[in-house]
């Protein structure tokens, strides 16, 4: 089954308002250009409301990068689905490496955040990976599978056009130090492999999931080219408009669409 391929900026904490602003200014009229690929741009909240205005009639997916599954109430500090529709966001990150490892995230919660956002039809991309340590003592299908396999306890008979996976492992992110495209390729094909033991086929070949971690320019097209890779979610070179236009070229020419 062809999926379309997805290229994602996660600005993480990082760009103002204005520079946000300039910045989508700068890509709508390019990613117009991008036949076949999804363009997603995950925003911190504060420039959610303008890059959410901006996109609205455009291809380009405006996305926020965690929110809390409780929809109002008594939690100080957190955001919610209604409040992420409300400003145009159409997809969130959930369960990244950042809010697992530096904000205590749990599989349990990033699995209940994940039911919730594909209940309300917003696109969860559900982000996966092992740290340096586990890799290297041998356990990086243990980590992941484990995190995969609770969200899709917690889905149910939820379907599957509606979930994206990436998988991130937590030493590439950020460091250059990006995993080769056969070690891409070995974890994602296990993730669909998975998906296709627990769920069937339908759902398994109908998921697009992402690498993340160093993913610039120079990589993007041999890391695409990987058969079970369907897009990337991309932090440091998304930052620069230019850069990431290089990169949402680079998956429309991958031929995964065709
Ligand atoms: P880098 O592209 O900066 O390695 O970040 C990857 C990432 O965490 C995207 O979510």
């Amino acid at each position: 089954m062809a999926r379309r391929p997805m290229m994602a900026a996660n600005w993480k904490m990082n760009k103002t308002v204005t520079e946000a602003q300039n910045y989508t200014a700068a890509l709508l009229p390019r990613a117009a250009d991008a036949e076949g690929v999804d363009v997603a741009v995950f925003v911190p909240f504060t420039c959610l409301h303008e890059v959410g205005r901006m996109a609205e009639d455009s291809s380009v997916i405006a996305g926020a990068q965690n929110f809390y599954y409780e929809d109002s109430g008594a939690f100080t500090g957190e955001i919610s689905v209604p409040m992420l529709e409300d400003v145009g966001a159409r997809a969130v990150l959930v369960g990244h490496s950042e809010r697992r490892e530096v904000f205590g995230e749990n599989d349990a919660l990033v699995a209940r955040k994940t039911k919730r956002a594909v209940e309300a039809g917003l696109l969860p991309v559900v982000c996966v990976g092992e740290t340096k340590e586990e890799r290297d003592a041998g356990g990086m299908w243990e980590k992941v599978s484990g995190q995969v396999r609770r969200v899709l306890e917690e889905l149910g008979e939820l379907g599957g056009g509606d979930i994206v996976f990436a998988y991130e492992p937590i030493w590439a992110i950020g460091t250059g130090d990006t995993a080769t495209p056969e070690d891409a390729q070995d974890a994602i094909g296990r993730i669909r492999e998975l998906l296709r033991e627990e769920r069937g086929g339908d759902f398994a070949d109908g998921v697009r999931i992402l690498y993340g971690g160093s993913v610039k320019p120079a990589n993007v097209a041999e890391i695409m080219a990987q058969d079970d890779v369907d897009g990337a979610l991309v932090g440091g070179a998304s930052l620069e408009v230019d850069s990431f236009v290089q990169l949402v070229e680079g998956a429309g020419n991958s031929g995964e669409d065709a």
